[in-house]
């Protein structure tokens, strides 16, 4: 099931019937601004492959307000996102080859869309995970946990 959720603070809540919120595919919007209109994504391991759509809904083109959506242990988040930034718009601002990038996405501008999948098998429960735009200067403020769940 597809939810367009934008964040609630809704905690991470197991009940008998499975864990509340955990999606295999989720839709992020973000726009002229450093935020995700989510700040938590909760996976379930189960899913396999999950997939994440992105769409910018601003008007800024994407060498001014660019957003992309890179996934990375929370521990790789900064050298990650300072060596992508190095990379350049022409990489998407993503090192070519960075081992520790887990998911990217392509740089988008306002008005455009972007998708990506990525395998659950290497992720772990136990992981700490962190979402991130890696546009220069965004990573601070956009950015966002992302949860394994069995
Ligand atoms: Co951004």
């Amino acid at each position: 099931m597809k939810t367009f959720l934008r964040n609630t603070g809704l905690a991470i809540a197991l009940t008998t019937a499975g864990w509340a919120n955990a999606e295999c595919s989720f839709d992020l919007v973000v726009g002229d601004y450093l935020k995700f209109s989510m700040t938590d994504m909760i996976v379930k391991k189960s899913c396999g492959t999950v997939t994440v759509n992105l769409r910018h809904e601003g008007k800024l083109a994407a060498n001014m307000m660019g957003h992309n959506w890179v996934l990375s242990a929370t521990g790789d988040v900064q050298p990650v996102a300072m060596e992508g930034m190095s990379a350049g718009l022409a990489n998407h601002y993503v090192k070519p080859n960075d081992a520790r990038v887990i998911a990217a996405s392509n740089i988008i501008g306002g008005g455009e869309t972007t998708s990506l999948t990525f395998e659950t098998a290497a992720l772990s429960s136990a992981g700490s995970y962190t979402y991130f735009c890696s546009f220069p200067g965004h990573s601070y403020g956009m950015r966002g946990t992302l949860t394994i769940v069995p």
